[in-house]
């Protein structure tokens, strides 16, 4: 039960959601991991922040549109040290266990230069954006790659069967539709269909997976489709209800399928 895993403490009703599938955390992450048991997660999937402030130049008025959203989140205004998780990931991860967290180019070389010493292998995976957003200066590339570290312990298992599997390449649209969470919208959601090829190249059914920064839930949303179990942690209390949301939504959709079966079938 992935409640004996965590210790609420301390932490008032509003702040957890548990459920059989799993657990979803509001709080600061490097408060909230340390009521993690040692050793219990067997893959962390998480999306940190970017440290892309100091890099943006704000939205982008266009005359026959309106501005065009180039704002950073009030999340990524501040610094963010890839270092300040490494010893809870470390204490937390199980000795079969792997990591895969998004990042952007000017973080790289920070994560290699604190996670490669502590890991066995470090390695990335590109996810590229089928319908990135557009550049209408045409003053670069578009930003249509998105990196996703990779780190595991020695005693870890890939499910890959064949070469074609070990390519370290995903594609994928950006989230949107039915997928895309309105209220609030996030403005880095992740798609599920990524997340759920990270989680087959390496977990089986019922395997841990802990999100750090986990948003409107996404890493849960695809932990629940693919029978793992998850833990999410978020600072943003909007998000996370959000999240919370999503997720009772997701558990109860075999449920609603069924029961919406039975009805056109009367
Ligand atoms: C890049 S976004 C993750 C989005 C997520 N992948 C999704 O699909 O919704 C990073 C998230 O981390 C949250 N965050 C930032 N610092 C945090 C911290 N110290 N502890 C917990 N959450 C934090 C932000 O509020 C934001 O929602």
């Amino acid at each position: 039960m992935i409640q004996n895993l965590i210790s609420t403490e301390g932490s008032s009703p509003e702040d957890v959601y548990f459920s059989d599938k799993g657990a979803l955390l509001l709080g600061d992450c490097l408060e909230v991991m340390k009521r993690i048991e040692d050793n219990s997660v067997d893959l962390i999937l998480t999306d940190p922040p970017y440290n892309l402030g100091k890099y943006s130049t704000g939205n982008i008025e266009l005359s026959w549109r309106s501005d065009f959203n180039n704002d950073v989140a009030e999340w990524d205004q501040g610094e963010f040290d890839p270092a300040s998780l490494a010893s809870e990931f470390r204490r937390v991860l199980s000795p079969t266990g792997t990591i895969f967290a998004f990042t952007s180019y000017n973080l790289i070389g920070r994560w290699h230069e604190i996670y490669d010493p502590l890991f066995d292998t470090f390695q990335f995976v590109a996810w590229h954006k089928t319908n990135p957003p557009p550049k209408f200066r045409r003053a670069g590339f578009l930003n249509s790659i998105e990196l996703i570290i990779c780190l595991w312990n020695k005693g870890h298992k890939w499910n890959f069967s064949n070469q074609a599997d070990m390519h370290n390449f995903i594609e994928s649209p950006l989230c949107g539709g039915n997928e895309r969470v309105k209220d609030p919208k996030h403005p880095t959601q992740k798609p599920v269909k990524v997340l759920k090829r990270l989680l087959e190249y390496c977990t089986s059914d019922g395997d841990v997976v802990l999100d750090a920064f986990s948003g409107v839930g996404s890493t849960a949303a695809a932990c629940v489709q693919n029978d793992r179990k998850f833990i999410g942690i978020e600072r943003d209390l909007d998000f996370h209800r959000a999240a919370v949301k999503r997720i009772s939504k997701e558990i109860d959709k075999p449920k609603q399928e069924a029961l919406n079966l039975v009805i056109r079938n009367d």
